[in-house]
């Protein structure tokens, strides 16, 4: 075999076996067995110095132009690799940026809660801070102090939910609270202790939105609902200034001036005179009819002194309104236990 079939045959040689390497460690195996320190090709260009001085040089240019083609195969070879796995991880990474985000879902707020910052908002904008108390009250706080005599019917088994201690007794002095009023006298009580040291007492003016408990459950009520307390204590407070705050309020809550209120005369241990405040759109679904929407009242002596304020000295005026049924009034709901069935469907159209 001639010099050049000899090199032809190993050229080809190398480019089968560079094919047939399909991963890059077995290219470089194959590599090293052509053009490695103790690779065929390399010992044929150490072959050279063996040969007479005339022929070395053409020898030499045949063998370096082997050499070129098997490194262009080993290149080429080694791109067509490096190709073909980016391929593979490209599809195996693959990622269809034209399909639909998941998204997250966007909460918001109850509408009941919406009503509470509302009326919040629209008191504290007056000068009434929002004060707070326990849901679990003592019967003191809930009853006696706010002048509700032992005899009356609010404080029975069935109209109110008592406690029970561990030893799985009723506990008689320890119940859920029946309405916000309990607040009236722990805001009293803290307000006449703080400021005991003045001669004249500063006013008083709270808003106590809050959870209430009742053993009551229909379309209209809830054994859980809401209630706003207000209280506002000073000299000279008067039924006219309720009137007006309470019909001020109602006017900003409904965003209309288009409505009616009234004082319908009532009863409550621990206001005298006590009133119902019911409301009238003169427009839209409800026109011209007459609803029911808080009770309220001059502060009862009794709960004044109990508070720790003269009431020879003091006055004041208190309210207690249901933001639930407020809240059925802004947005047309007509059953109150829509609100507190966590019915995803009904609440998601008050975002
Ligand atoms: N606490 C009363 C109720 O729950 C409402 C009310 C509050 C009445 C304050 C007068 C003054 O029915």
């Amino acid at each position: 075999m001639s010099n050049q079939e000899q090199l032809a045959t190993l050229v080809d040689a190398a480019v089968a076996d560079f094919t047939a390497a399909t991963e890059p460690a077995k290219l470089e195996d194959a590599k090293a067995r052509y053009l490695g320190k103790d690779g065929s090709l390399t010992a044929l260009l150490k072959g050279l110095g063996k040969l007479p001085p005339e022929e070395r040089k053409t020898v030499g240019a045949e063998i370096n132009r082997a050499k070129e083609s098997i490194e262009l195969a080993l290149t080429t070879r080694r791109d067509a690799l490096r190709n073909a796995q980016l391929e593979t991880q490209l599809a195996a990474e693959a990622l269809d940026v034209t399909l639909p985000g998941r998204g997250r879902m966007r909460g918001s707020l109850h509408p009941v809660t919406m009503s509470l910052e509302r009326i919040e908002a629209l008191f504290r904008s007056i000068g009434f801070a929002i004060a707070d108390g326990p849901e679990i009250e003592t019967d003191w706080h809930n009853f006696t102090a706010l002048n509700t005599p032992d005899n009356h019917p609010a404080r029975s088994m069935h109209d109110t939910f008592y406690v029970t201690g561990v030893d799985g007794k009723v506990q008689p002095d320890v119940l859920l609270r029946t309405h916000t009023s309990p607040v009236q006298i722990r805001a009293m009580l803290a307000h006449t202790e703080r400021y005991k040291h003045l001669d004249t007492l500063p006013e008083l003016r709270i808003l106590c939105p809050g959870r209430v408990y009742r053993v009551d459950s229909d379309a209209t009520h809830s054994p859980m609902f809401h209630q706003a307390e207000g209280l506002w204590v000073g000299e000279n407070v008067s039924f006219a200034d309720l009137k007006g705050v309470v019909t001020d309020f109602l006017r900003n809550f409904f965003e209309s001036d288009d409505l009616k209120v009234r004082f319908r005369p009532s009863f409550f241990p621990f206001t005298e005179p006590s009133a119902e405040i019911d409301v009238a759109f003169m427009s839209g679904a409800l026109e011209g009819r007459w609803l029911e929407i808080a009770g309220c009242g001059m502060v009862h002596p009794n709960v004044l002194r109990c508070g720790g304020f003269d009431p020879q000295k003091y006055t004041g005026f208190a309210f207690g309104m249901g933001p639930d049924r407020l809240t059925m009034l802004r947005y047309g709901v007509n059953d109150l236990r829509l609100f507190f069935e966590s019915d995803l469907r009904f609440l998601k159209q008050f975002q």
